[in-house]
């Protein structure tokens, strides 16, 4: 998928952009040079270029970036000036993670729902938001408008869930679960698999010591 002809290799880097950017502002850096941000954010100057070149004319020779304007413009990109409602469905060690880390309201993305199926954790709160049994989530999703669903169930549920979730409106799922989950085109789904980072990074390990061997 494409944003407004951007790629989605520019896409994933956006955050990080953000991150920084934010960090910046929060520190009263008002403009900053691609030279710098280099220097920052250990990417070239060029990269960052051509990356922030996409939105079209942000820098200017000889001033650099305007810190304020580029962090509004790509949060705009991101989708993050509108708050987005979501709830857990899991309330399991993961679930429980997310629903206490309290920066993503911060990003606009605000806790609505918990749900699990086991009746331990009915009433229990988190964050002053209260864990729910399955049995109410059909009629929550019609009530309240719920923009993303996260997956922190086990995989084996995950596909049933997801269908339900989508057959009563959520177009979103930002899923945990170890499973490739099967839903129509109209349904966003990103997967988040921190064992394919530890992967990622075991492999990175590997390749360090193997050219350090030599
Ligand atoms: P957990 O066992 O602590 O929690 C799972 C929760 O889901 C339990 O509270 C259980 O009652 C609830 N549950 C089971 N069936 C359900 C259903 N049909 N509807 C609603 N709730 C239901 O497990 P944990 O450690 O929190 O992991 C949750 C899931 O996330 C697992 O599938 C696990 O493999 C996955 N996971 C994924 C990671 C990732 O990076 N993608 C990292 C860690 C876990």
């Amino acid at each position: 998928m494409e944003d407004r002809g951007i790629s989605q290799a520019v896409i994933r880097r956006l955050p990080r952009y953000y991150r920084y950017l934010g960090e910046l502002l929060e520190g009263g850096v008002e403009r900053i040079s691609s030279n710098d941000l280099s220097k920052r954010m250990n990417v070239t100057a060029s990269q960052i270029r051509q990356d922030l070149n996409n939105f079209g004319g942000f820098g200017q020779q000889g001033y650099g970036y305007n810190v304020k304007y580029l962090y509004t413009e790509i949060g705009k990109i991101l989708g993050l000036e509108e708050d987005h409602n979501i709830i857990i469905i899991g309330a399991g060690n993961l679930g429980q993670a997310l629903a206490n880390y309290a920066a993503f309201e911060k990003r606009g993305f605000i806790l609505k729902g918990i749900f699990d199926v086991n009746p331990r954790l009915a009433g229990v709160t988190i964050r002053g938001v209260p864990i729910r049994m399955m049995d109410e989530l059909r009629s929550f999703v019609a009530n309240n408008e719920v923009d993303i669903a996260a997956l922190t169930i086990p995989k084996d549920k995950a596909e049933e869930v997801a269908d339900m979730l989508v057959e009563n409106g959520v177009r979103a799922i930002w899923n945990f679960a170890h499973i490739d989950l099967n839903l129509p085109d109209n349904v966003i789904v990103e997967n988040v698999h921190l064992s394919e980072s530890l992967m990622q990074l075991s492999y990175n390990i590997s390749r360090y010591n193997e050219e350090h061997q030599k």
